[in-house]
């Protein structure tokens, strides 16, 4: 029986409440001819960590996983193949932010020396070490922890770096952050070991791509509006033409290699009913519009239910 597991990070955009809206447009193939998993644009990787956890998709054979963010796909690799060290780190960094102090306000403060200290530390791992460590095989072990430790305990989950790469969220007010997961990060680790893990830009995944992949891509989310931009995870920010483009490759992959294609993103009709800008660039595809609970803005009041796009090419 495959044990249940829940993905070890916040990340925004994540697919958690549109899984099964998803899972229902899976080629009834999928698990038997369609047996190859490709995900370009994992994050949080919230679907591919359902489909690790269910039997019903115990024979799909391959399975690929890609971000462009580096330290993410570190974090990833360490989980498979070093779990043991992460944990040991995360038992430490655990112990270490939940010790008491006599008040509130001492608690407070060094919370905060720790946080930042560690947000230091971290960025003080730059992404060609990173890279050169996955490079070599090896993760870096300090890094994923670190990186975990960092989206714990950070505001709101988020991922922002500046324009050097620096991560640069601040503190967040968990009182009782879970740092350490072991039965969780145990089960993820045991559950990539099928799992083929890739860093750089979705593109690089064209020569996967055949008529026995199902592909899923949840690029970053194209903004409603100016100031909910959720859209710079990387360094690396996703325009309106880098949309273009992406529908462009995965019109050619679905027509030339005959891949399963489903797509996702935000729906221009939430806030203008005649901003086409998907049904254009998706022209040859399914688009249905589904609704889901999100934030339109950083502003609470502004919380509704809003439409998301399901674009495939079933
Ligand atoms: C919306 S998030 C994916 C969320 C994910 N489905 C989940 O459930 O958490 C988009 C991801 O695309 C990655 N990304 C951005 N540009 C990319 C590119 N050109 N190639 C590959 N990945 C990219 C970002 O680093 C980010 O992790």
């Amino acid at each position: 029986m495959c044990k249940e597991i829940t993905p070890f990070v916040k990340w925004a955009g994540g697919k958690g409440q549109l899984i099964d809206k998803i899972e229902e447009r899976f080629p009834t193939e999928f698990g038997k001819s369609i047996n190859r998993y490709i995900e370009p644009f994992v994050g949080g990787g919230a679907l591919l960590i359902h489909i690790l956890s269910d039997k019903r998709y115990e024979n799909v054979k391959e399975i690929y996983i890609n971000d462009i963010n580096v330290r993410l796909i570190n974090t990833y690799l360490a989980i498979k193949k070093s779990v043991d060290p992460v944990l040991e780190l995360l038992k430490t960094y655990q112990d270490e932010y939940n010790q008491l102090f006599p008040t509130k306000e001492d608690q407070k403060a060094f919370r905060t020396h720790y946080y930042y200290t560690k947000r230091d530390l971290f960025n003080s791992y730059k992404d060609d070490l990173i890279h050169s460590h996955i490079e070599a095989g090896k993760p870096h072990v300090e890094s994923a922890a670190l990186f975990t430790f960092l989206n714990r305990t950070c505001f709101n989950g988020l991922y922002r770096v500046n324009s050097q790469g620096d991560y640069n969220v601040p503190m967040g007010r968990y009182v009782h952050p879970r740092i350490y997961d072991e039965a969780n990060l145990r089960a993820l680790s045991q559950a990539l070991q099928r799992v083929t893990i890739l860093t750089g830009p979705y593109k690089n995944l064209s020569s996967l791509i055949s008529e026995h992949s199902l592909v899923y891509c949840d690029p970053p989310y194209r903004p409603l509006t100016e100031t909910a931009s959720f859209t710079s995870y990387a360094k690396f920010s996703f325009n309106d033409e880098d949309q273009k483009e992406l529908a462009e490759w995965a019109t050619k992959m679905a027509a030339e290699n005959k891949g399963y294609f489903i797509l996702s993103n935000s729906d221009p009709h939430n806030i203008d009913k005649n901003d086409n800008f998907f049904d254009d660039i998706y022209r040859d595809f399914t688009i249905e519009r589904i609704l889901a609970k999100r934030r339109i803005s950083r502003d609470k009041s502004t919380r509704k239910d809003v439409y998301e796009l399901l674009i495939h090419n079933k």
